[in-house]
């Protein structure tokens, strides 16, 4: 009779596997971001094929973001933005992007305190260096900027719609996609650089390492770019 797994062997796996998963949405396998590399995070976000790649830092309290998506037409519009004061629609401070029919990008921000009250101006937090690009390949907008907020959970909201016009952003579909794109961003989940170091005994940190290691193999082996 073969003896069964032994249980720290069995733990470990199923840590592993939970690990693979959080791991390997971190790199973001789509869509392809010139110099991502300058954003500490990525992440996937759960509705309309969007992302998200970050830098919170805190010394001058500044979160930098990048947010791609397409939208649905040519023409049409991408909004991304934090609400302070809920989880819906309503209080949101949005940064919107389109492409004007001249070519050039616009980029606005937005003070949506109700579907009914969208008011183009200044939001409730400071907006440093916000930009747009179009990506010819996919036909998806990323917009950049800066904003400042205090850190901790933030409330995201992102959406997209179909057309802008005379400069007002059409109303987007009401679709569960559509009505299901927030979702809270945690600016502290960032393990700062030089981290605190563990304690314990010699041999647990021996044993330690030799975990890491295996994590990092397991995260190369799974992971990295060029594996499906
Ligand atoms: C905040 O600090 C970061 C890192 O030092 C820097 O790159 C960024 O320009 C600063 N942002 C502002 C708005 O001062
Ligand atoms: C956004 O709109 C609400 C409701 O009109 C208003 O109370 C709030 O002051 C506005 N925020 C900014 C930053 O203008």
């Amino acid at each position: 009779m073969a003896s069964p797994p032994h249980p720290v062997v069995t733990f470990s796996l199923l840590i592993l596997s939970l690990l693979f998963s959080t791991a390997c949405s971190a790199t973001c396998a789509a869509p392809k971001l010139k110099h991502s590399n300058l954003y500490k995070n990525c992440n996937e976000l759960p509705t309309l094929k969007s992302t998200l790649h970050w830098t919170y830092t805190a010394a001058n309290k500044t979160l930098a973001v990048a947010f791609t998506a397409a939208p649905p037409a040519d023409g049409g519009w991408v909004a991304w933005g934090i609400n302070p004061t809920g989880t819906g629609m309503g209080g949101t401070q949005a940064i919107l992007a389109y492409k004007d029919p001249n070519g050039s990008m616009a980029v606005k921000t937005y003070n949506i305190s109700s579907y009914s009250s969208i008011v183009e101006g200044k939001l409730a937090f400071q907006v440093y260096d916000k930009r747009a690009e179009f990506n010819a390949g996919d036909g998806s907008i990323t917009i950049f900027a800066v904003v400042e907020s205090a850190g901790g959970k933030v409330n995201q909201i992102w959406q997209v719609g179909p057309g802008v016009s005379k400069g007002v952003p059409e109303k987007h579909e009401f679709n569960q996609e559509n009505l299901n794109s927030k979702a809270s961003l945690d600016l502290s989940s960032v393990a700062p650089t030089g981290a605190s170091q563990t304690s314990g005994d010699a041999g647990l940190r021996k044993r330690n390492v030799g975990f890491v290691l295996l994590l990092g193999l397991v995260f190369a082996v799974f992971c990295l770019p060029g594996r499906s």
